[in-house]
């Protein structure tokens, strides 16, 4: 069966935002700035753009779409030995997506909490006690929160729908899913930076404070942070490549998609912290006491400024609405890309029957996400996604950036991107691939994990943190017995050591 296509260049560039841009940016990227220094976060976020997720993103599209394969498929054509890489690539992603989706989750209700601005004045404790019932530690999940239960189900049945029809369905959803909450994040954020105060949230945001530099983690942060946003090392950009000819543009459709990511966090970035200024004010402390940073920050911090807005119920249920919607309609194309990567891998390898994937995965992702609906759940949510969000993206971009790099060459990839593109790549990404990448992660990574062992991440027991150290370690273990399985594909393994234009 043909491969399927991109219905255009347009439709390959939209979803490729639309996966990098999602709740990384407006949830994840304003928590991870605030409780990494506010300003300092820049300089190791730009630094971790440039000398790996540029880079990185091109390389990603170059081997899915010079070798028309999923991760798995293109890591087993570089070497055969290297498949399970993919396959860790895509486990990372498939769990991730697990509570990603229960994030979805808690903002179809904060759609209806919206309306008549159900938190009144108490956000923090709305959030943590009536929504989430949260209990006192990973230890106790307590029952499963109905509320929650029913929007991961939307979620994952929103997730069928526009996946059935792969790319075609996509390509169209693609088309508001991703300008809608650019265009609602402009409107929040100049309301945001009307709002008197909103300077000082704004410089907190921007200030440097060059102290946190050097904190390992920070850097950590900042290069899981890059990965995470722009779907790297998650198998998503390489399946997404797959679906173009051969002969796209690739360094361009790269540095599109990473600015335009970047772009995306900035605004949310901007709508987030000037009502954190405007907060700090009318609460007369400082903006870094304004809330406890962390995972809740989207979801205490704004719904606090919607109900400090002017202008009554009304007003402030609109922007409460508006709020929410962006982020739903910014994190599903991000949602639906994870499972793609998924779907695409099992597709090359099984020849499964689409539909019956997405179903059974979807049911699957279901009940996975049901351990995140407890309302122990946010903790295992964070502990999580501290291992598979840092740590375990951070250890698949080493191992992925010395197999192209190295095994593959990157100068043949390097070839073959400026072949096709319009813009010309220099030396320097071969360069970044085989030195830059692998040595700064393996330091950083190095570094955080001493620093982890003398400071146990948020305090939380070591027994909770060795459980998500376990599925760290289990994920690889995984991807080996998947690497090692046969394929129903005949020409799975051909190895390829150039790309070329000829049809397989
Ligand atoms: N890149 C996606 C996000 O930032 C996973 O949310």
């Amino acid at each position: 069966m043909a491969r399927q296509k991109w219905g255009s260049r347009w439709a390959f560039v939209l979803a490729a935002i639309g996966s990098a841009a999602g709740l990384g940016n407006a949830w994840r990227f304003p928590y991870m700035a605030y409780s990494n220094g506010g300003g300092a976060f820049y300089i190791p976020y730009f630094v971790a753009l440039f000398i790996a997720g540029i880079p990185l993103l091109m390389a990603e599209f170059a081997i899915g779409q010079g070798l028309q394969a999923s991760a798995p498929k293109a890591m087993s054509k570089i070497s055969k030995n290297a498949e399970f890489i993919g396959w860790w690539a895509v486990i990372t992603g498939a769990i991730i997506t697990f509570y990603y989706n229960v994030i979805m989750a808690w903002i179809f209700n904060y759609l209806y909490y919206s309306l008549g601005v159900a938190w009144k004045d108490d956000p923090k404790g709305f959030f943590f006690g009536d929504f989430l019932k949260l209990t006192d530690g990973p230890g106790q999940l307590g029952g499963l929160r109905l509320p929650v239960v029913i929007g991961l189900l939307i979620t994952w049945i929103w997730i069928f729908l526009i996946l059935r029809k792969g790319t075609e369905s996509v390509g169209k959803t693609v088309m508001w899913t991703v300008p809608l909450p650019v265009i609602l994040l402009i409107l929040l954020g100049i309301r945001g930076v009307t709002l008197p105060g909103a300077a000082t949230g704004l410089n907190y945001l921007f200030e440097p404070n060059f102290a946190k530099l050097a904190e390992p983690r920070v850097w950590a942060n900042a290069f899981g942070q890059i990965f995470f946003s722009l779907s790297l090392a998650f198998g998503i950009m390489i399946a997404y490549g797959s679906y173009n000819d051969k002969k796209n543009d690739i360094a361009n459709n790269s540095i599109i998609t990473a600015l335009g990511n970047s772009a995306t966090s900035f605004l949310a970035g901007i709508a987030v912290f000037s009502v954190l200024g405007y907060m700090a004010q009318q609460m007369s402390v400082p903006v870094n006491e304004v809330v406890s940073g962390g995972i809740g920050l989207a979801f205490v911090v704004y719904p606090q400024a919607i109900s400090l807005i002017p202008g009554g119920v009304i007003v402030q249920s609109i922007f409460g609405l508006a709020f929410f919607i962006m982020l739903l309609t910014l994190g599903i194309d991000s949602a639906f890309s994870l499972v793609e990567a998924v779907e695409a891998s099992a597709g090359d390898k099984f020849k499964i029957n689409k539909k019956s994937f997405l179903i059974g995965f979807s049911i699957l992702g279901f009940i996975f996400g049901l351990l995140f609906s407890t309302q122990g759940g946010l903790y295992w949510l964070d502990i999580i996604d501290h291992y598979m969000g840092t740590y375990a993206l951070l250890v698949v971009g080493i191992l992925e950036s010395i197999l192209i790099g190295w095994i593959f060459g990157a100068d043949k990839l390097r070839e073959y991107i400026n072949s096709v593109s319009e813009i010309k790549i220099g030396k320097w990404f071969d360069f970044s691939l085989k030195f830059v990448i692998p040595l700064v992660l393996l330091f950083i990574l190095g570094l955080t994990f001493a620093d982890e062992i003398k400071n146990p991440y948020e305090g939380y027991p070591g027994w909770a943190l060795t459980t998500g150290l376990i599925v760290f370690i289990l994920v690889p273990v995984l991807a080996l017995i998947f690497a090692k399985m046969p394929s129903k594909d005949d020409k799975y393994n051909i190895k390829a050591t150039e790309i070329t234009f000829e049809e397989e």
